[in-house]
C-alpha cells in the first residue's frame, strides 16, 4: 500500500509540474491532498436505493473509505443510499448525464437499456451464486456487458444481494396457480411480468421506495424480493405470509459513466479497479450471511407465516414457469438461455 500511495505521490507532483512548466495557474492534481478543498478533491458520487445496512449499503460505505484512505483523502466517494439523490426511475439517467458517476441497479432495471439482460430474471434459472458468477464470466455475460460498454455504460463489477422469496398479504402461496388476480410489485423487467402475468396476476412495476407504501395503502396484495430488501424496508410487516421459493436471482452491476471514467488517470483507474475487486469479494461473502441471518430472525419473530418449497414442489415451479424462457427466446433467440449453467435444453459454457 506504501508503494501504491508512493507513486500516485510522484505521479501527482509530475503532473503538477508538467502543468505548471506549461504555465497554468493550478495543477489538475494537487501533492498535499491534506490542504485540499472540495473542488480539488476528485469527487465520485454513487447513488443507490436501498438501505444503508443492507449488502449494497455496506459495500458502497467500505469501498467510499478505502478509497479515501487509499488515495490519502483525494478521492471522495460520496454515497447517497435510500433514492435520496435520485429514485430507480432515475438514476439511469442521471449517470449517462454524468450528474452521478455510479450506481448499482438490480440487473433486472438494466434491461431498460439493454433487454437481453433479462436472461437474468428468468424463473430457477440459477441454483447458487457461483453459478451466477460463472454465467457472468462466461462468453454470454460478457456480451452482455459489451451492450452496457455500448450504451457509454462501463459494468466494474457484479455485487449479489440474494434469491428472491415471495410474499402475501391474504393467504399462503403454495403453487403457481395462488398468485391469479393478485396485485404483484416487481422490478420493471419484461420477464418478471411474464413470470406473473403466465398465472392470471397483475404484475405493476414500481419503484422500490414505493414497496412499502403501496402495500400499506393496499395498492398491491404481493412482492417478490430478498431477505435483506424485505426485512430492511418493514414489508413483512405489511404481510402475512412468505413463501421461500428462491425462484429467481437479485445482483447488482457496478456502473460507472464511460466518459468519466475514461477521463480518469490511470494510476486513479487501477486504485478502483483493485478496490473494487476487494469490496466485491467481501460483499458476496456478507450478502449471504445477511440474508441467512435474516431468514431466521423472520422464522424466530412469529410476525409472517413462512411456507417453504420441497425440492419436489420447486421442481414442478420451474416446469409451470417454462412458457416464460419460451418468452425470452421469441424475443432474443435462444444463445443466452442455452449457456444458462442450468443447461435449459442446451450446452454449457
Ligand atoms: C428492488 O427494486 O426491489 C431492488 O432492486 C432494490 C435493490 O436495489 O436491491
Amino acid at each position: 500500500m506504501y508503494a501504491l500511495k508512493r507513486t500516485f505521490f510522484i505521479v501527482m507532483s509530475s503532473l503538477g509540474i508538467i502543468v505548471m512548466l506549461a504555465g497554468c495557474q493550478q495543477t489538475r492534481y494537487p501533492v498535499d491532498h491534506e490542504q485540499l478543498s472540495g473542488e480539488e478533491r476528485l469527487v465520485i458520487r454513487f447513488s443507490h436505493v436501498v438501505g444503508e445496512d443492507t449488502p449494497k449499503g455496506l459495500a458502497a460505505r467500505r469501498f467510499a473509505s478505502l478509497m479515501k484512505e487509499r488515495s490519502d483523502g483525494y478521492i471522495e466517494v460520496q454515497v447517497f443510499p435510500n433514492s435520496m439523490l435520485y429514485k430507480d426511475g432515475e438514476e439511469m439517467e442521471a449517470l449517462s448525464d454524468n450528474d452521478i458517476q455510479m450506481i448499482a441497479p438490480a440487473t433486472s432495471k438494466v434491461t431498460s437499456i439493454v433487454p437481453e439482460w433479462s436472461v437474468m430474471d428468468l424463473p430457477f434459472a440459477f441454483d447458487s451464486y457461483e453459478e451466477v458468477h460463472a454465467y457472468i464470466k462466461g462468453k454470454t455475460g460478457q456480451e452482455l456487458i459489451s451492450k452496457l460498454d455500448q450504451q457509454g455504460l462501463v459494468m466494474l463489477g457484479m455485487w449479489d444481494n440474494g434469491f428472491k422469496q415471495l410474499t402475501n398479504r391474504d393467504f399462503p402461496i403454495n403453487e403457481p396457480t395462488d398468485i391469479k388476480g393478485l396485485n404483484m410489485r416487481i422490478m420493471p423487467s419484461d420477464i418478471i411480468e411474464q413470470q406473473f402475468n403466465l398465472f392470471g396476476a397483475s404484475a405493476v412495476k414500481l419503484d422500490f421506495d414505493n414497496v412499502f407504501q403501496s402495500l400499506d395503502e393496499g395498492l398491491i396484495d404481493a412482492q417478490e424480493n430478498t431477505m435483506s430488501n424485505i426485512t430492511s424496508k418493514s414489508l413483512h410487516y405489511r404481510q402475512e405470509y412468505m413463501t421461500v421459493s428462491n425462484h429467481g436471482y437479485l445482483g447488482y452491476v457496478l456502473l460507472m459513466n464511460k466518459e468519466f471514467w475514461e477521463d480518469l488517470p490511470d494510476e486513479v483507474r487501477s486504485l478502483i479497479e483493485e478496490t473494487l475487486s476487494e469490496v466485491s469479494e467481501w460483499q458476496q461473502e456478507i450478502a449471504h450471511k445477511l440474508n441467512d441471518q435474516e431468514l431466521s430472525k423472520l422464522e424466530e419473530c412469529n410476525c409472517i407465516e413462512i411456507t417453504h418449497l420441497s425440492d419436489e414442489e420447486k421442481q414442478q415451479w420451474e416446469e409451470a414457469f417454462s412458457p416464460v424462457y419460451d418468452f425470452y427466446r421469441g424475443r432474443f433467440g435462444a444463445k443466452n438461455i442455452n449457456s444458462l449453467p442450468k443447461i435449459k435444453g442446451g450446452n454449457k459454457e
